[in-house]
């Protein structure tokens, strides 16, 4: 079946249900996602409930509802069905809205993934859009949210945003005039809400000798450029407020800088996505800090903080997202420097470190993202954490790149067959997986991740080894 004919499919079982159960995922896909579908059906007067989980796994099938509703599971479900099968889920009541790996399964559950269509740059969001905009054509509003998940969960490519179908909501959004889309912008964090040097002072990816890790240089570097860096007040300027003339000076001089330190230019731009809807200098004007913000609402338990945020409530909960925002972001950049001090033990064909108990195991793979690129980019790495809640359990996040994908790498494959070894459970893409293990098999499980590893990258290049 063709991606439009699952999506019409899903569109009808939802229309002929009495009542709906989402069931969604923590992170900012997850929570975009379930926003969306709510108030899709919200519109439509449809009874709607929704459940967050941290990963669709047994303790968690506790918070699915047995009643006549129909689940949704969206974000997740499609590794997980024979869970879903195990309790008692029957085809009838379950649909799946999803962008990972799937699982083979006795029972057939309807779904809609967009990896059985060969598309692997969107993100579940994006499919809950493609549903909505099914339901009522005229939503098109949804289409911010839509990118906020895909812009989250990484599905942009370097250089040229956003492509195929997600790329095609993006065009939804700019015609009902919430998203503005920049090309060739500065790809830094922070461009809506810090000022320029600070924004700078922070940019390590890529590495800019002389200002990154340090604002005051960069300041100095700015104020050599000549532009003016403050509004008529005397208040900094964010990067989305200078002039286009400005930014278009900073971003040459700063490729000059690369290039006159041997480095590659290829990470200093990318497209961004603009809600000129959102008041500015705040972390809602970019999909980029949108998500972000939503991430860390989900992992830091409060995903329906990030969902109300998502449906147009600012207030209290606007309030409450800022600080989760603000501590996510100590937490992660602590996370990162702990994995650098500490340092990685190295196998032959992964780098891993045990994180123990210092951090909570739902940020642990943000923070092997971004240890990888300044580590051995070659080898995958691996992040071990405690579940402070379940200590018998320990969790798993693993993240690779491009390059390791195309040198054989697939982590989803490799976590779902080393984490069932020991008795436990793993998912996810071929860039980024998970898993959950028993806390004492952690030995068996490095030996078995890189044996598997090995074996990807040999059935690539049989010269690699
Ligand atoms: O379960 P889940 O889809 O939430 O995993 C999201 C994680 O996977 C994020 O850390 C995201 O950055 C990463 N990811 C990625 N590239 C992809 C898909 C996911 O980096 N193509
Ligand atoms: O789990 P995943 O690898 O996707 O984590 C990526 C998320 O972490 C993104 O939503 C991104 O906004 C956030 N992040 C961050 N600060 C960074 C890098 C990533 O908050 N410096
Ligand atoms: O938790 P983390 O961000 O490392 O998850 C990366 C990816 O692996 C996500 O897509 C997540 O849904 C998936 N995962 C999984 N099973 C687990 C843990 C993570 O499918 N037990």
């Amino acid at each position: 079946m063709s991606l439009e004919n699952d999506v019409r499919r899903a569109a009808d079982l939802i229309c002929d249900a009495d009542s709906v159960t989402i069931v969604s995922h923590i992170d900012a896909d997850g929570i975009s996602t379930e926003a969306i579908l709510a108030q899709a059906l919200t519109r439509e007067s449809m009874p709607v409930e929704s459940v967050f989980v941290r990963q669709l796994e047994p303790m968690a099938m506790r918070h699915v509802p047995k009643d006549g509703s129909l689940k949704l599971f969206a974000d997740l479900g499609a590794g997980q069905q024979n869970l879903l099968e195990e309790h008692g889920l029957s085809a009838d009541e379950v649909l799946i809205l999803d962008h990972h790996v799937g699982q083979p399964c006795g029972t057939a559950y309807p779904q809609v993934n967009s990896l059985d269509h060969g598309i692997t740059r969107m993100s579940a969001a994006g499919i809950a859009y493609l549903v909505a905009k099914a339901i009522d054509p005229t939503g098109i509003d949804l289409a911010k949210l839509a990118v906020v998940g895909n812009v989250g969960d990484m599905m942009a490519r370097e250089n040229c945003g956003l492509v195929g179908p997600a790329r095609e909501i993006v065009q939804d959004g700019v015609e009902y005039g919430n998203i503005v889309v920049q090309d060739h912008d500065l790809n830094c964090y922070g461009t809506s809400t810090r000022p320029v040097h600070v924004c700078l002072g922070y940019c390590d990816d890529p590495y800019i000798d002389g200002i990154s890790n340090n604002a005051n240089a960069a300041l100095r570097f700015l104020e050599r450029l000549g532009v003016e860096l403050k509004n008529p007040r005397g208040g900094w300027l964010v990067w989305e407020e200078l002039p286009f003339d400005d930014r278009r000076t900073i971003i040459s001089a700063l490729a000059q800088q690369l290039i006159a330190h041997g480095r590659d230019t290829d990470r200093l731009l990318a497209e961004t996505y603009i809600f000129p809807d959102e008041s500015e200098r705040t972390p809602l004007r970019n999909a980029s800090e949108y998500a972000t913000l939503l991430n860390a609402c989900g992992r830091w338990a409060k995903p329906k903080v990030g969902s109300s945020i998502c449906r147009g409530e600012r207030g209290e909960a606007y309030r409450d997202a800022e600080h989760m925002l603000a501590h996510h972001r100590t937490v992660i950049r602590d996370l990162l420097q702990y994995i650098l001090d500490a340092g990685v033990t190295e196998r032959s064909h992964l780098q891993y470190i045990h994180t123990g108990d210092r951090f909570p195991d739902t940020i642990v793979g943000i923070g092997a993202g971004m240890a990888l690129s300044k580590l051995n980019w070659k080898k995958p790495m691996m992040v071990l954490a405690a579940m402070v809640d379940e200590p018998e359990v320990m969790k798993v996040s693993m993240r690779t790149n491009e390059w390791a994908l195309g040198h054989g790498v697939d982590l989803c494959e490799a976590l779902v067959e080393a984490s069932a070894a020991v008795g436990g459970a793993g998912g996810g893409h071929r860039i980024a997986a998970g898993a959950f293990i028993p806390h004492d098999t952690e030995e068996e499980f490095v030996d078995g991740v890189n044996r598997i590893l090995k074996r990807q990258f040999a059935s690539a290049d049989p010269n690699d080894s």
